[in-house]
């Protein structure tokens, strides 16, 4: 006779309950970026909107930043480290190969005996975490998940490189997500183009620097006009596939809070979706800059601090990033 395996049985939807933040105090203006790499706040303001960014200290480990926008999300959510099934953290910039982050951050919780692991899809993390916390919750995983999106960009960044230097900033961003009666997080449209990987990534391994300590330590190389293009067009029908999956049209969007990667990317994938006058757009990248991972929880606390969208009206997410992958889908706002 076959024996049968029981199935866990989850909740029958999943939303986002709580959101946090954690921004290094440090205001990096333009102005201290350009001498480095030869150029200007006004050049730096017209080919991506960026202003100004935050940089992290010595004394700001990444696990540190993102266990704080986690508690916050915590609190704002109204559980316990003793309520959560899981921390999920994403991130590209975590320098230490193991243990991973998340066990840092459970460490730092509080939230002992959590399951804990990092997913590794660069600025799309976020939303490919945010998919797997719908999932768990909705097939018994998990009851709360926490979701983490930390950077410390700087560490792997080249602050003489002129495609990079100015573009990224430190930061973390997160969310609770926990059971619903409806669903609180539309399916996601997800995907890659491995025939892209070498457009972003790592301009060598940590072996090649063992080998050749006279190599610089590794760092991110872009080759931006093509990122930019792919982005711009490529993005926007990723989108409108997730609002179409969730079963909406774009006028029923209180907001779109893409991955904040440079404003005129924001403004072509706004056009191409033909948003309406009344969907509120994040565009907290001018003084953010690009946070990879972090970068969709920071935009979403932004707009919800500052009351830009309000709590409980839809919102679509689309991340992209190294790989290249990407990740979209329609949630309710906490
Ligand atoms: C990086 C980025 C802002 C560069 O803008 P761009 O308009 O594509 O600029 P280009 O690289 O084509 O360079 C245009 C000119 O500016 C110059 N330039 C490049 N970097 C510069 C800098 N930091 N400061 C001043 N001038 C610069 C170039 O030398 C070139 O000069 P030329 O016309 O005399 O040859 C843009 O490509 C971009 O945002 N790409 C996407 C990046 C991104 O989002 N990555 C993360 C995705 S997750």
């Amino acid at each position: 006779m076959t024996v049968e395996l029981r199935s866990s049985v989850g909740a029958a939807g999943a939303r986002i309950l709580g959101v946090g933040a954690y921004r290094p105090p440090r205001v990096v203006p333009n102005s201290e970026i350009s001498e480095a790499i030869d150029s200007s706040d006004e050049w730096i303001v017209s080919r991506s909107g960026i202003r100004s960014r935050r940089f992290a200290g010595a004394d700001e480990p990444l696990g540190s930043m993102a266990a704080g926008a986690a508690g916050k999300a915590m609190a704002h959510a109204g559980i316990s480290a003793a309520d959560l099934g899981c921390v999920l953290v994403a991130t590209m910039s975590n320098v230490v190969q193991s243990p991973s982050l998340a066990t840092d951050v459970a460490a730092r919780l509080g939230a002992e005996g959590v399951a804990a692991f990092d997913v590794s899809a660069a600025c799309a993390g976020f939303s490919y975490a945010l998919a797997m916390a719908n999932d768990m919750i909705r097939a018994g995983s998990a009851r709360y998940v926490v979701v983490v999106g930390a950077e410390r960009m700087t560490d792997i960044i080249d602050p003489y490189d002129r495609g990079t230097a100015f573009l990224f900033g430190d930061g973390a961003g997160a969310v609770v997500v926990g059971p619903s009666d409806t669903a609180g997080i539309g399916p996601v449209v997800w995907g890659s183009d491995a025939s892209k990987r070498d457009v972003i990534g790592h301009d060598s391994s940590y072996l090649e620097w063992r080998e050749s300590p006279e190599r610089p330590w590794p760092v991110m190389r872009m080759d931006g006009p093509q990122v930019f293009r792919w982005a711009s067009w490529q993005m926007a029908p990723v989108a409108q596939r997730a609002l179409a999956a969730a079963g909406i049209e774009a006028s029923d969007l209180a907001a779109f809070i893409p991955h904040q990667a440079n404003i005129r990317i924001i403004d072509t994938m706004c056009r191409v979706l033909k948003l309406p006058k009344s969907v509120v757009v994040a565009r907290d990248i001018a003084t953010t800059g690009n946070t990879s991972g972090a970068s969709i929880p920071l935009a979403m606390e932004d707009l919800l601090a500052r009351q830009l969208a309000p709590s409980g009206g839809l919102a679509l997410l689309v991340g992209f990033g190294a790989g290249l992958v990407y990740a979209a889908q329609v949630v309710r706002l906490p």
